[in-house]
């Protein structure tokens, strides 16, 4: 008997859309009939690359006309909870694959659950590392008690604690079972003009955030540059300690004998972004859509980790710790930047993606460099290297 086909659109033919695609294309249950960006040549090129029936630069027409059921949101982090609304609010969708970080700032995360939870649709923010071998075994070993009680995580990240903290975050609060956070107590400084992806971002950061049961986490972002990783990070317990990547889990308790690398089951596809990690992802989506349970990675457990980040940059902005639920539901470094709270050294403005941006680039260039097998990323970052 065939499986349903689901309808999927891809909104953002960039870097991570091609991650999604990666997904989808071992998804039997879907087919993905339609591609919007506003780059004309990044439609075509993604179109022809996939093998996907529809492009579109408009969105609205692409929703009318292609009727999505599922959606990927592959676009900046500014635009996630303006188009995660509008297509939650079109008829025909069921479910959405937002990427992260899910918004910026406190009210915008929950006004996108909520335009989900008031159309019935179900949506999912692309912290597809929870469906990484590496992270699904450590959670194992902590709910076996193989550490004893958790006390403590250490996070590591860079390129701006929205970026890559929000998976970090969210990993470490996976592994330990989503547990609620109580207080935050951060530290950020930003003196020169930095921007990640369109968004204001922090020169370096730390934080120390409190949850129940007497948990806490230290992050630290962009201070520590050959240590730094979205994945990896060390959980202590009573009884132990794991190290833990994507891909990797070693463990260190009275039975160990010393640090043990703990065995794990690894299959092709079994990758940080992409592969059978995004499949994963689509599958507990459908899984959800059909009656199954939630996501692992739903929209109100994201927003939880937006929470306990804004709550860093609040906790800089007050000089004080800050208790959940917090009372700013804006962007805290942005205040802190309009109230001349973050002295610049030099005024000039930057971003460290900036090579990302796609508007007027030397499309024939990239077509050859992406032809000679060159990622998204790599030959954005060569062409924009050669202007
Ligand atoms: N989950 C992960 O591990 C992971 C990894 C990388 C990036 N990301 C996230 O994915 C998002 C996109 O990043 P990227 O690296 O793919 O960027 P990108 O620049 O490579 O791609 C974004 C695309 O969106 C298009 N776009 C802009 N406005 C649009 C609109 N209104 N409608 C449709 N398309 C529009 C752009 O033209 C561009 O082609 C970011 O939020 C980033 O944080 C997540």
């Amino acid at each position: 008997m065939d499986k349903k086909k689901y309808k999927v659109a891809i909104v953002g033919c960039g870097g991570i859309g091609h991650a999604h695609m990666e997904g989808y294309n071992k998804v039997e249950e879907v087919e993905v009939i339609a591609c919007c960006d506003p780059v004309p040549s990044a439609v075509e090129y993604y179109k022809k690359e996939f093998n996907i029936p529809h492009g579109f630069n408009d969105i609205d027409e692409m929703l009318r006309v292609a009727k999505p059921e599922i959606i990927s949101i592959c676009v900046w982090h500014l635009l996630h909870d303006e188009i995660t609304i509008k297509v939650a609010n079109y008829e025909s969708v069921k479910g959405i694959i937002c990427e992260k970080p899910m918004a910026i700032g406190v009210e915008k995360a929950r006004s996108m659950v909520n335009a989900c939870e008031e159309n019935d649709v179900k949506l999912a923010i692309s912290h597809q590392r929870r469906f990484t071998p590496g992270w699904i075994k450590a959670k194992e070993l902590v709910e076996n008690g193989e550490i004893g009680i958790p006390n403590r995580a250490e996070l590591r990240v860079k390129d701006g604690l929205l970026n890559w903290g929000t998976h970090s975050i969210d990993g470490a609060r996976y592994i330990l079972g989503d547990p609620k956070p109580v207080w935050v107590v951060g530290a950020v400084e930003r003196y020169t003009n930095k921007y990640e992806r369109d968004t204001a971002i922090e020169d370096s950061c730390i934080g120390l955030i409190h949850f129940e049961k007497d948990l806490q986490f230290f992050i630290q972002s962009d201070l520590m540059d050959n240590e730094a990783d979205a994945g990896k990070f060390e959980i202590y317990g009573t009884e132990g300690f794991l190290k833990i990547t994507e891909t990797e889990v070693k463990i260190f308790n009275s039975s160990s004998n010393g640090w043990k690398d703990v065995h794990i089951d690894l299959e092709d596809g079994d990758v940080a972004i992409g592969g059978n990690t995004n499949a994963a992802q689509t599958r507990e989506l459908i899984n959800w859509i059909e009656g199954g349970n939630k996501h692992r990675g739903a929209g109100d457990i994201a927003a939880e980790t937006v929470e306990i980040m804004m709550g860093i940059y609040e906790s800089a902005r007050q000089n004080r710790l800050i208790k959940f639920p917090m009372q700013e539901k804006g962007y805290p470094l942005e205040e802190m930047i309009k109230e001349g709270k973050l002295e610049l050294e030099s005024k000039e403005k930057y971003d460290i993606r900036g090579f990302l941006n796609r508007e007027n680039i030397d499309e024939d260039l990239y077509s050859k460099l992406r032809d000679d097998g060159l990622s998204h990323h790599e030959a954005m970052k060569t062409v924009h290297d050669q202007n």
